[in-house]
């Protein structure tokens, strides 16, 4: 019996190999994982930008209100203490059932970071002492083993993420440790398409040779923290970095023959204004990139302490804010960069561009990604991780993380179980994130359900949105318009069920949509 399940694994293997290279969508026997077929539309829609025509100041000031960025749906504040150790494990075993394998994607959390960035809303810890990565990787090598056990070896790993924090606070030879140890615990893919990536702060890259090793080591994709380069704004942001060893670390990566790599800016930061961030982008733009993410600066310094250096009187006001927007996707767009959704732009070339033309574009904790229908595992502390039908999270804290793998637990803290809804809604959420439709006969279809009756509350909600032409509302399916791109996460809302208290939109623990 066994035999044959491998058989039959074996042969699926295969047939999803072929459907790949034929650029259709994987399927698998779950409904919420189950992806519509690419459509021409989808090559429309990416090439369609957010105009200068679109970008009306009043409108979007209008709209400029707090809520989720939908990395995920449910997203983390829904997650309860009642999903634990042995949900998580039930989890991962009843996602090895599938007679198609489903692949795996891996994050590993390094959380140290040499110096505070006084904007930084990550979970980070700031040290100056190099030992302290020793320990954390002792517990990180205990939290694989524990965790790679639970799942079957011929599930493949299309893609490996190190976040932070920093994860350069970690040597060449530590990450190689870290890959290695990993490599021996999984399958790796042998495919083109397996991805290894990191996030890097140029800032403490001791040497290019480093660069040549990370890609020794099987790294091809790096995304880069820069910000801005104007020096009074990184004065106030207490994040000092010269263009040069920027740049340098950006030719290195070519040199040594990175896939891709990224550069992340923030707009809205103190003491930014047009005239400097309009020469941060010209640099960035000259550099050419393959992916640049323009982030909404997040001011919350109830959450995130650092924020409270900030001097408030510096923040731009909300206009010149979006005057900073408006800057960002008329060089970009006017550069070439296609604008791919919630912040991020990718030369045409690049994966993540051609993936939305295709209608194949995904999203999870780890932003836009290309490998859709994979589990994926989040290891280190205040990891998230997304298995079959579950979310579960790791502490936040470095003590309860450490304590729960010192007593040889899954350090999961909280969690949940989607259900039928909150599939069906996931799905919605991620085409809109990613195509920029609700393809609603398709979503009829898979989940056997009357949509203008299942969604009666919604499409009232989006009325006022779409008579401000943020949507299209047609027969068959709903479609954002150029204008409706910038505001993605408020057209998400109206499809979200845990948001239909004015309280929890009001919380402080979302960020603000501009
Ligand atoms: C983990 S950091 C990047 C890697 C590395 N630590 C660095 O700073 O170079 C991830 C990114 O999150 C973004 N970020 C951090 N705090 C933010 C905030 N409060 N608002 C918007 N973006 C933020 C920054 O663009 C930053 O580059
Ligand atoms: S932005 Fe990066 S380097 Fe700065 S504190 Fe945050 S995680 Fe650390």
């Amino acid at each position: 019996m066994a035999r044959l399940l491998i058989q039959i694994r074996g042969i699926a293997r295969a047939f999803r190999r072929g459907v790949h290279t034929r650029g259709d969508r994987f399927t698998t026997s779950r409904p919420h994982l189950i992806s519509v077929k690419a459509a021409p539309t989808h090559a429309a829609y990416a090439a369609s930008m957010p105009a200068s025509s679109a970008f009306d100041p009043e409108l979007l000031r209008r709209y400029d209100r707090p809520g989720p960025r939908y990395t995920s749906y449910p997203t983390a504040p829904q997650f309860a203490s009642g999903f634990g150790e042995a949900q998580l494990r039930e989890a991962a075993v009843t996602s090895n059932g599938d007679p198609i394998p489903r692949r795996l994607s891996l994050y590993v959390h390094v959380p140290f970071c040499l110096s505070p960035c006084f904007y930084c809303g990550c979970n980070r810890i700031i040290t100056r002492d190099l030992s302290r990565a020793d320990t954390y990787l002792a517990r990180l090598y205990r939290e694989i083993d524990l965790t790679a056990s639970l799942f079957d070896r011929d599930r493949e790993v299309i893609q490996l993420h190190f976040g932070g924090g920093t994860p350069n606070f970690l040597s060449p030879a530590q990450l190689r440790e870290v890959v290695d140890t990993l490599r021996q615990q999984f399958h790796f893919s042998d495919s083109r398409e397996r991805d290894i990536s990191i996030e890097l702060d140029p800032r403490f890259i001791i040497c290019l040779e480093d660069v040549a090793e990370l890609a020794d080591i099987g790294f091809n994709r790096a995304s880069l923290g820069v910000q801005d380069f104007d020096p009074a704004v990184q004065e106030a942001v207490n994040r000092i970095q010269s263009v040069e060893q920027t740049v340098a670390i950006i030719e290195a990566c070519r040199a040594s023959g990175f896939r891709s790599v990224n550069v992340d800016l923030i707009y809205g930061l103190p003491k930014q204004n047009p005239e400097g961030f309009s020469r941060t982008l010209d640099t960035v733009i000259r550099v050419r990139p393959d992916r640049v993410a323009v982030y909404s600066y997040a001011h919350m310094p109830e959450l995130f302490k650092a924020q409270k250096q900030i001097n408030a009187e510096d923040i731009p006001s909300a206009e010149v804010k979006l005057g900073l927007l408006q800057l960002a996707i008329e060089k970009l767009t006017a550069a070439g960069y296609v604008y791919i959704g919630m912040d991020h732009f990718a030369l045409p070339d690049d994966e993540l561009a051609q993936a939305q033309a295709r209608g194949g574009l995904h999203r999870n904790f780890m932003g836009y990604t290309t490998h859709a229908d994979s589990d994926l595992i989040g290891l280190g502390v205040s990891a998230i991780s997304h298995i079959g039908d579950s979310f579960s999270q790791n502490p936040r804290d470095l003590i309860s993380w450490q304590g729960a793998i010192d007593d040889g637990r899954l350090p999961v803290f909280r969690g949940m179980r989607l259900s039928e809804d909150d599939q069906l809604r996931a799905d919605l959420i991620q085409h809109l994130m990613c195509q920029g439709e609700v393809p609603i006969a398709a979503l009829e279809r898979r989940y056997a359900i009357d949509f203008q009756e299942y969604f009666a509350d919604s499409l009232e909600q989006l009325q006022p949105l779409e008579a401000d032409g943020l949507v299209r509302i047609e027969p068959g399916r709903i479609t954002v318009t150029s204008q409706g791109r910038l505001l993605l996460r408020n057209i998400a809302m109206c499809f979200d069920r845990y948001l239909d208290k004015p309280a929890a939109v009001t919380a402080p623990r979302f960020s603000r949509a501009i």
